[in-house]
């Protein structure tokens, strides 16, 4: 899962073109027999943003920090977006706990 903050610095449509335009927090899974409760205010929605550019308004609450492991050694590095045009403008994290989904989720 990535988490993209743009900086505030910019505009959200320049941030992608600046060397500090963006942080991401990456979020490694892990698959568990059990759903991920704190996951379900945004899988509810998932059928409803099949299309690029589409916005849904979730139902519940979404607390971000329930979205990220409980512990938060990290990994920190500048790097890219990660599809084409692959710009190398990412201050990366990413986290070296897991978090939990279900197969089905
Ligand atoms: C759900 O979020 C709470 C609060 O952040 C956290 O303590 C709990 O470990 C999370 N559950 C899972 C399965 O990640």
């Amino acid at each position: 899962m990535h988490l993209v903050h743009y900086n505030n610095k910019y505009n959200p449509s320049d941030a992608n073109k600046q060397p500090d335009g963006l942080a991401v927090l990456g979020v490694l899974f892990m698959i568990s027999k059990e759903d991920n409760q704190n996951l379900s205010a945004i899988i509810d929605k998932l059928s409803s943003i099949q299309y690029r550019n589409s916005e849904v308004k979730l139902d519940k609450e979404l607390k971000l920090k329930s979205l990220l492991p409980d512990t938060f050694p990290y990994f920190r590095y500048t790097g890219s977006l990660t599809t084409p045009p692959c710009s190398e403008v990412v201050t990366w994290t990413v986290f070296v706990d897991t978090v939990q989904i279900s197969t089905a989720q």
